[in-house]
């Protein structure tokens, strides 16, 4: 099935850049919030994120507009019932998560495709919450959305070859590359990336060397465009720390255990960029 119209869940960070770079490659996007608030918050993003590609010269107004014209803000489910895909980024928990998919299952037309942006929960739950199992699969973008070249395209034992083309397809459409893999905690990027921040945070903890040190020892050393600290602030310390929680309790691995400064912070509120403090400050 090929992708025409595509319903979004969420316009937080993850699902506005999903809406943006949808509208970009021709795609008919809704999106849709739980109130209008959420909804006029996330339509600015990417309202905003278009006129910065205008003001660097990869988008001219018109073209600002047309994708802006492919986009429709909503806070009904209803209004997705003709969308061919479905793509959700609400937040990170899995009854909320599987109660807007009963509501969609009854909903959205039965050919439809569901996929979930999660980072970690399991999509075989949600898909088995479902009456459509075969016709759902993962779709994993990362953040900044417009800017990350990558899409997992994460498959359960019931996902449909023909949903995982369709799947594949609509990701290299939007301009990705697509990774496949099988449902498991973290897929293929957290799995190898959390253990990664929790070890840079060990050793911040251990006193190992400054936060800059081992940031730009990560930056120069191996040419990563962020150190792993500047990195969890980016991604938050509250997602990283719910990330680990959930491959810790898969795996029962200590590369997954959250070290206690991480604990502390995120106890702290210390949520990183999102909070205007992390590892660092940016409350100016
Ligand atoms: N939206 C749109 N475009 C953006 C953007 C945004 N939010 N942020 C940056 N950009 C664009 C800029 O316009 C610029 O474009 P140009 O090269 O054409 O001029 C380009 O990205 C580089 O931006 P900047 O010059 O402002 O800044 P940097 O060079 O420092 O790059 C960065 C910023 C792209 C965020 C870079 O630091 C980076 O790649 N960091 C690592 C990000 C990363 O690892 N993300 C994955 C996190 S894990 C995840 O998402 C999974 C989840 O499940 C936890």
């Amino acid at each position: 099935m090929e992708i025409k119209k595509i319903g979004i869940c969420g316009c937080g960070l993850m699902g506005s850049g999903i809406t943006e770079v949808s509208a970009k490659a021709g795609i008919s996007v809704v999106v849709r919030e739980v109130n209008d608030d959420f909804l006029s918050e996330g339509l600015a993003r990417v309202e905003q994120s278009l006129a910065r590609a205008v003001s660097k010269g990869k988008l001219d107004e018109a073209g600002k507009k047309a994708v802006l014209d492919r986009i429709t803000g909503t806070t009904k489910v209803e209004n997705l019932a003709d969308c061919d895909l479905i793509c959700e980024a609400v937040i990170e928990n899995l009854p909320e998560k599987i109660k807007l998919y009963r509501q969609l299952d009854e909903t959205v037309k039965k050919e439809a495709i569901f996929a979930s942006n999660t980072s970690s929960l399991s999509i075989t739950e949600m898909a088995a919450a479902t009456r459509r199992p075969g016709q759902f699969c993962g779709l994993h973008f990362f953040n900044p959305v417009p800017v990350m070249k990558l899409v997992e395209v994460v498959k359960t034992v019931a996902t449909s070859e023909a949903t995982f083309a369709a799947a594949k397809a609509f990701g290299e459409k939007v301009g990705k590359v697509v990774v496949s893999c099988k449902d498991t905690p973290g897929f293929v990027v957290n799995r190898l990336l959390v253990p990664y921040l929790l070890d840079a945070i060990r050793a911040l903890q251990d006193g190992v060397a400054t936060k800059e040190d081992i940031d730009n020892a990560m930056k120069l050393g191996c040419g990563y465009p962020m150190g792993p600290l500047e990195l969890t602030d980016f991604v938050g310390l509250d997602t990283t720390y719910y990330i680990a929680e959930i491959l810790f309790d898969e795996f029962k691995d200590h590369h997954y255990a959250a070290p206690p400064l991480l604990k502390a912070m995120v106890k702290a509120g210390y949520y990183g960029r999102k909070a205007g403090r992390g590892f660092y400050d940016y409350s100016k």
